[in-house]
């Protein structure tokens, strides 16, 4: 008797699913066309989704809500910074489009990354919905020694990190984006739950475009990195859905 292509595919879908998608896709794009376009040939369980300030600013959260409903989970990658009452506020309405993850940055302080929090975990609750990750960002990546002296700190941009990452977790807050090369450090401080979300991968063999310190997924992964955040590798690939089994096929998630 044929089999059925259905189970196989059920099947594999369930491994992934068990396996929590460690890749999250940036969406890069100014055209929300495009960028779903890309969405429809892609696996909910084989990728998160990265939606930014570009494709937000031009579509809004329409295409955040067509994701969600396609099942896939959905950074929101806005990096909220203002007063708290006003970042609490972008937090609740975030929250209440079921992202699964969102960002602030840490340099807001206390007061708004408590607010922050709260406000996350009163709004899921309100919608008896799981509460969305809040993640921080510490000293983005394109500042170096010299811009942070500038701004007024005295601290190197690695100690600020080290700084702004520990008060993230002592508000309660989820995780950081950090660098592959800052992970080992950070989970040694922080502890086996706080979650490390880096960007600047690049799979061997491929364009190092405008990032300069790369690091393959299996060194993120292996270095206690809980997801990778790439982009052009997978949505400039000549096949994208091959590019992203090859990166899942990589770090031993079947594809
Ligand atoms: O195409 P690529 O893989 O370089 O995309 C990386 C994504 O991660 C982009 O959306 C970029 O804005 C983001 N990002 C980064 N470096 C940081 C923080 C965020 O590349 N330090």
């Amino acid at each position: 008797m044929a089999m059925s292509p259905e189970p196989a595919t059920a099947a594999r879908r369930t491994d992934l699913t068990q396996a929590d998608p460690k890749v999250i896709v940036a969406l890069d794009f100014a055209d929300p066309t495009q960028a779903m376009a890309l969405v429809d040939r892609l696996d909910p369980a084989a990728c998160a989704l990265k939606v930014g300030k570009e494709m937000f600013v031009v579509a809004g959260p329409d295409p955040v809500l067509r994701m969600i409903e396609r099942g896939f989970r959905v950074f929101l990658d806005l990096k909220f910074h203002d007063i708290p009452n006003t970042v609490a506020r972008a937090c609740a309405a975030a929250t209440r489009l079921g992202v699964w993850m969102l960002n602030v940055h840490a340099a807001g302080g206390r007061a708004m990354l408590v607010a922050a929090r709260d406000s996350v975990t009163r709004t899921a609750a309100e919608r008896s919905a799981p509460r969305p990750l809040l993640i921080a960002v510490t000293v983005l990546t394109s500042l170096g020694a010299s811009d942070v002296a500038e701004i007024g700190f005295s601290e190197t941009p690695e100690s600020i990190a080290l700084r702004l990452a520990r008060l993230a977790a002592d508000c309660g807050l989820d995780g950081v984006v950090c660098s592959a090369v800052e992970a080992p450090a950070l989970r040694r401080t922080l502890g086996a739950g706080f979650k490390l979300v880096t960007p600047g991968i690049r799979p061997a063999g491929s364009a190092a475009d405008d990032q300069s310190r790369i690091v393959t997924p299996e060194a993120a992964i292996a270095s206690g990195v809980d997801y990778v955040v790439i982009g052009r590798p997978i949505t400039q690939a000549a096949d994208p859905v091959d590019a992203l089994a090859r990166i899942n096929n990589s770090l031993g998630i079947a594809a």
